[in-house]
C-alpha cells in the first residue's frame, strides 16, 4: 500500500486510541489528534514505529481549530485519506433537567466538528478523487435511551449527515460511512452505575461490553479497500443490543 493518511480525532484514549493503534498497524501514517490528552496521544505514536505517527492538538469546540486541523495534518503527513470523526463527549440527563448548555456543549463537541471536519478534509479529497469519511455514532442514536435524548440527537443527526454527505461525494471517489458502537469499556463509560452497568448488560446478547478494538476493527475495514462498495451505511457494532 502507498502510505495513505489517516486523522483520528480524540485518538488519545478509548475507541479514539484503539483506532489510531489499528491504522497505523495496518500501514497508514496516522495523525493522532488530542484536546487535553497529549500523554494519551503520545502513548499511541510511541506504540507505532518511528515516523509512522504524529500527536496534533486541537479544542474542535472552536470552528477555526477544525480548519486548522486539517491543514496542519496535510501540510505535515503530505495528503489526508482517511476521516475518522471520533471525538464526542456524552452529556446524560433526562429531560426536565437538561440544560441549554447541554445542548449547546453536545452539539459543539460531537456535531459541528463532524461538519466542519468532512467539509475541509472533502476539498483535499475531492482534488485526490478518492478519500474515507467515517464517523462514530451510536445504538441510542438509533433505539434511543432515556435519559441520552440530547446526545441521542447529536448522534442521530451525525448518522443523516453521513447518508447525505456519502450521496454528494461519491462521484469524487469518497466513501462515507458510520460505525455505531453499543456499550463499550472507556472513560466514558466506566462511571455509571453497576445496577446501570447490569441491565444494560442484560440487553447485550452477546453478553459483555463491547471493547475499543471491536470498535476499530470495523474502521479499519471501512478505511480498506476492502469496503470499496459500502458507503452511506452505518456498521453496528453492540454484541447484538438493538432495543432500549
Ligand atoms: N464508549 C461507548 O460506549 C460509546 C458508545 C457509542 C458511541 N460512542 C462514541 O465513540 C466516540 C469515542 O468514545 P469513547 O468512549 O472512546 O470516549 P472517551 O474515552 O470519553 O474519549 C473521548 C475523546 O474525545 C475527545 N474530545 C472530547 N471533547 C473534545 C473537544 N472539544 N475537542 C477535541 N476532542 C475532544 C477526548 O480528547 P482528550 O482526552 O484529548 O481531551 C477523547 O480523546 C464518541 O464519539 C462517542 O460518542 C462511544
Amino acid at each position: 500500500m502507498s502510505q495513505k493518511v489517516a486523522l483520528v480525532t480524540g485518538g488519545s484514549r478509548g475507541i479514539g486510541a484503539a483506532c489510531a493503534l489499528a491504522l497505523g498497524r495496518a500501514g497508514y501514517k496516522v495523525a493522532v489528534h488530542y484536546r487535553s490528552g497529549e500523554e494519551g496521544a503520545r502513548a499511541v505514536v510511541s506504540e507505532l514505529p518511528s515516523g509512522q505517527a504524529v500527536a496534533f492538538k486541537a479544542d474542535l469546540s472552536d470552528p477555526a481549530a477544525c480548519q486548522d486541523l486539517v491543514k496542519a495534518v496535510k501540510e505535515q503527513l503530505g495528503s489526508l485519506d482517511v476521516l475518522v470523526n471520533n471525538a464526542g463527549v456524552a452529556i446524560d440527563q433526562v429531560l426536565a433537567f437538561a440544560k441549554p448548555d447541554d445542548f449547546d456543549t453536545l452539539i459543539a463537541t460531537n456535531l459541528r466538528p463532524v461538519f466542519l471536519l468532512s467539509k475541509h478534509a472533502a476539498k483535499v479529497m475531492i482534488r485526490q478523487r478518492s478519500g474515507r469519511i467515517i464517523n462514530l455514532s451510536s445504538v441510542v442514536g438509533h433505539t434511543g435511551n432515556a435519559g441520552q435524548s440530547l446526545y441521542a440527537a447529536t448522534k442521530a443527526a451525525i448518522t443523516g449527515f453521513t447518508q447525505s454527505i456519502a450521496q454528494e461525494l461519491a462521484a469524487a471517489g469518497i466513501l462515507c460511512n458510520c460505525v455505531a458502537p453499543g456499550f463499550i469499556a472507556t472513560d466514558m463509560t466506566k462511571d455509571l452505575k453497576e445496577e446501570v452497568k447490569q441491565s444494560i448488560l442484560a440487553r447485550v446478547p452477546l453478553k459483555r461490553l463491547g471493547t475499543p478494538e471491536d470498535i476499530a476493527n470495523a474502521v479499519e475495514f471501512l478505511a480498506s479497500d476492502r469496503a470499496n462498495y459500502i458507503t452511506g451505511t452505518t456498521i453496528h457494532v453492540n454484541g447484538g443490543m438493538y432495543t432500549t
